[in-house]
């Protein structure tokens, strides 16, 4: 059996791919364009690992994707390749509408076609996951109850506009030609391997290194924080328990305004790699010009996933930014590289004729 992967050289892609190997999980193929956020070396330790056969491409590619699922005749199609970045998306958008709607579409069209040809049993057990957002939802007022998921659809960014085309035309590929499709809509999530255009990643990165903690605008923005692996565990939970064409809203009832965050972190770095000479790190914060349309709050209603499925996130925020500013201490190699371009090579210096791309 084997599972075919989108966008697995990411942040949250490449956690997930670590994990179902380290549980046990069948073969991956992991197709990943390997933009400025896909980082083979978050994959090292895979090298050698005949389940995991790591394909450079675009979702985008019809003849690709086409060959991979007659090839490897996956089970199932977890859909985590996108542009991920709102402040990129405000200034450029293009990329995210190329990759998060006009992607998506032609992934589902190939996965349609593809489907189709299963025979009977194949085919009632077949999945296409898709991985998407809270940020689809917009943005709440203070007193608003959390995102469910009949919550009206009001994205406000090119980001999030992209990702709710994307979530609307799976939803009609399921409600037309009755394709097996299941959505995943998460909160924030923070941990391992997250690139450091990201808030808690650079204000990690950002303090050990002397700099400015950028805080935008009163810095009260809230977000609803989840542990990549827990994001992960629900993904793997969906995709083995999830009721084809509906939605799972993820999250771990964790709302913090963004000042909170930093403070949080610089406090951990006090406690675990403090300045010579001192001074807190909070003492870098620097509150800087306001994001254009910057959504005020989001909050995940995970009811229905806990209910229906059982899930349960298996970190606190205390536990999980704990370990994430270990893991950023002890792996500055990792950081250097990302910060240096240097993790671009690694294609062509670390990966062998055995995993080799193809
Ligand atoms: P990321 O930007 O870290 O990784 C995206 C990966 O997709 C990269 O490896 C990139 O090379 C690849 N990719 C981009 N365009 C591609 C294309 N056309 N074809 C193939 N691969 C392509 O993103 P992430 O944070 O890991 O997010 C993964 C998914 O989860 C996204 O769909 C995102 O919308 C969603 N999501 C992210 C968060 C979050 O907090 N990061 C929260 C909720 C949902
Ligand atoms: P981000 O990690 O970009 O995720 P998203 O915009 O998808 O929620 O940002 C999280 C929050 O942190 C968001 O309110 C913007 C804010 N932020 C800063 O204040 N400073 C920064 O340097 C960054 C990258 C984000």
């Amino acid at each position: 059996m084997t599972i075919l992967v989108t966008g697995g050289a990411g942040f949250i892609g490449a956690n997930f791919v670590l994990d179902w190997l380290a549980q046990g999980g069948e073969r991956v193929v992991n197709l990943d364009k390997l933009t400025y956020a896909g980082n083979l070396e978050t994959l090292a330790s895979l090298q050698g690992d005949a389940r995991h056969v790591f394909v450079q491409g675009d979702i985008g590619d019809t003849a690709l994707v086409a060959r991979l699922l007659a090839e490897h005749q996956p089970r199932a199609v977890l859909n985590f390749a996108a542009e991920s970045h709102v402040d990129r998306s405000i200034h450029s958008p293009e990329d995210f509408i190329q990759t998060n709607i006009v992607g998506t579409f032609r992934l589902l069209e190939r996965v349609r076609t593809h489907w189709g040809s299963l025979p009977e049993q194949d085919k009632a057990a077949f999945r296409l996951l898709h991985v998407s957002t809270d940020e689809v939802y917009g943005s709440l007022g203070a007193g608003d109850a959390a995102f469910a998921e009949t919550h009206r659809y009001e994205p406000n960014s090119p980001y999030s506009a992209s990702k709710a085309a994307s979530n609307h035309l799976v939803r009609a590929y399921h409600h037309t030609y009755g394709l097996p499709v299941l959505t995943t809509n998460c909160s924030n999530n923070y941990g391992p391997y997250h690139f450091p255009e990201k808030l808690i990643p650079l204000m990690i990165v950002n303090a050990l290194a002397g700099k400015l903690l950028p805080v935008y605008g009163d810095g009260m923005q809230v977000r609803d924080w989840l542990y990549v692996k827990d994001h992960c565990s629900a993904i793997r939970r969906v995709l083995e328990a999830g009721r084809p064409g509906e939605v799972y809203n993820v999250g771990g009832w964790n709302e913090k305004p963004n000042l909170e965050i930093v403070h949080t972190v610089c406090a951990l770095l006090d406690e675990l790699r403090p300045h010579a000479d001192g001074q807190p790190y909070a003492s870098q914060l620097s509150h800087v010009k306001d994001r254009p349309g910057h959504d005020r709050r989001y909050a995940i209603d995970a009811g229905k996933i806990e209910r229906e499925l059982g899930w349960r996130p298996a970190e606190t925020f205390a536990s999980g930014i704990r370990k994430t500013v270990q893991w950023y201490l002890a792996n500055p190699e990792w950081v250097a590289h990302v910060q240096s371009g240097a993790y671009r090579d690694w294609v062509q210096k670390q990966y062998t004729a055995q995993d080799a791309l193809q």
